[in-house]
């Protein structure tokens, strides 16, 4: 069942409640290996997911579950510490639930961040990826059913769903620290297994360079609800087929365990500009 308005609106009305006057502008999501960046935000008010109307519990490990607001980089954010995603029950809608009432809340760009499988051969895991667009074949969209015009409209444009001028941000913040930027397409598989070297192939052979679970469901919500979106990601393994070794959640986290330091550089260096 899709929430009504309503429920959207309560939420974000318990945020700003609790915010007192604190208006984020920047909503961020944070991947996997990523939460930590939620740990530097200044001036803090945190809120549990559990505290907050209509919020689901984030169950992947390394995901806290919690709505971090102050400052970052200068800049008032929302930072989601810890996402959900489809693959632990919930439907896309619910996925990218907190998209909307972030948007509600006043945020009018959006920061999702993820570790994903590398598809290119000429590139290597550790590097980082700017998002330059997505492929999502697979059944079911977080805007299915009864569209909210609250938000947008019933048939959204996807032509730009990574902001052109906050891609220009990233690729500049990345030339000013002197960090190599991939750029490319992040081919989404709704998980949790991960996919078969067949499936890499076949997304390669369609143009996509990383493969995740992850960030497609909120970029096409905030696409649809106007907002501008950064994606970056963190290519924590070369994807199935690639290497003659199989893929782990371990190897993911320990990815980016040690990438954690410039990938924090670049996203500070990113909301200084925003
Ligand atoms: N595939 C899908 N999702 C992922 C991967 C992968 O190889 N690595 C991290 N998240």
């Amino acid at each position: 069942m899709n929430a009504p308005f309503s429920h959207y609106q309560e939420s974000a009305d318990y945020i700003s409640s609790r915010l007192g006057g604190f208006l984020p502008r920047v909503a961020m999501v944070l991947g996997s290996g990523l939460g930590f960046l939620g740990d530097l935000v200044e001036k803090p008010v945190v809120l549990p997911y559990g505290d907050i109307p209509h919020f689901k519990a984030s169950t992947a490990p390394g995901h806290a579950g919690r709505l971090v607001c102050g400052l970052l980089g200068g800049q008032p954010v929302a930072v989601m510490q810890g996402r959900i995603h489809h693959y632990e029950g919930y439907s896309l809608q619910e996925v990218s639930y907190a998209v909307r009432v972030l948007k509600l809340v006043g945020c009018s760009q959006l920061i999702l961040t993820n570790a994903a499988g590398c598809i290119n051969r000429d590139w290597s895991s550790g590097e980082i990826m700017l998002i330059t667009d997505h492929i999502k074949f697979f059944l079911d969209s977080p805007l299915r059913g009864e569209n909210l015009p609250q938000f947008g409209t019933r048939f959204p444009d996807m032509t730009r769903v990574y902001s052109p001028a906050l891609q220009r941000v990233a690729r500049q913040s990345a030339q000013e620290l002197g960090l190599p930027l991939r750029q490319g397409v992040y081919c989404y598989f709704p998980g949790p297994q991960f996919e078969t070297p067949a499936e890499i192939r076949a997304a390669r052979a369609l143009g996509a360079d990383a493969a995740g679970m992850s960030t497609v469901p909120e970029a096409i919500t905030a696409a649809h609800a106007g907002m501008e979106t950064l994606g970056l990601t963190l290519l924590s393994n070369m994807a199935a087929g690639i290497l003659d070794q199989p893929l782990s959640g371990e190897e993911v986290n320990a990815t980016a365990e040690k990438s954690r330091e410039t990938f924090s550089q670049l996203l500070l260096r990113c909301l200084e500009k925003m």
